[in-house]
């Protein structure tokens, strides 16, 4: 089954509504997926969920078929997590894999344009525009999300 890696970083929580719509779409298009949120280190939270380290992130990515990150933007640019992955990208062999990119943002959005920069400048095939949204996630904005995820699951098809 091809597998599907959601990875983002967020302030907030806004980018993690939309990771899990994501999710969603491309489980139902029949993708295995996995939902990772970006920290400083891989653990569980007290409370609930789960971080995952820049590091344990590119390892998931190199493995992934098809890899969707997400962001808002903060002072025009992406979480410094998503930062990092970006620097850090470049050294894995992600040519061929499939790629978009969402986020949130408020008035001046930047995140998801500089991820779509990136994995073209890695030879991702991209799955354009990706999605950035403005203000609270609607559920507009939650189907739209997982209609991401069914594209990506589509993208993924046909290379097959
Ligand atoms: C300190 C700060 C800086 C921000 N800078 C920007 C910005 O440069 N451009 C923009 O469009 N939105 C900006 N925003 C708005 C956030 O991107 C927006 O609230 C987003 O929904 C947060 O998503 P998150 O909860 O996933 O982090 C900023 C918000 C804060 C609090």
């Amino acid at each position: 089954m091809a597998k599907l890696a959601v990875i983002y970083g967020t302030g907030t929580g806004h980018t993690g509504e939309m990771a899990e719509q994501i999710d969603d779409g491309a489980r139902s298009e029949g993708l295995e997926t996995e939902v990772i949120l970006l920290g400083n280190v891989t653990e569980d939270v007290p409370g609930g969920g789960r971080t995952t380290s820049v590091d344990d992130a590119l390892a998931i990515m190199d493995s992934a078929d098809a890899v969707a990150i997400g962001s808002s933007t903060y002072n025009m640019l992406p979480v410094v997590f998503v930062e990092q992955l970006l620097e850090k990208a470049g050294s894995l062999d992600l040519s061929g894999k499939v790629g978009t990119a969402f986020g949130p943002y408020a008035t001046r959005p930047k995140a998801v344009g500089i991820i779509i920069d990136a994995m073209k400048s890695w030879g991702m095939d991209v799955v354009e525009p990706g999605l950035q949204v403005s203000g609270a996630i609607t559920g507009k904005i939650r189907q739209e999300s997982r209609e991401l995820g069914e594209s990506i699951a589509r993208a993924l098809s046909g290379k097959r």
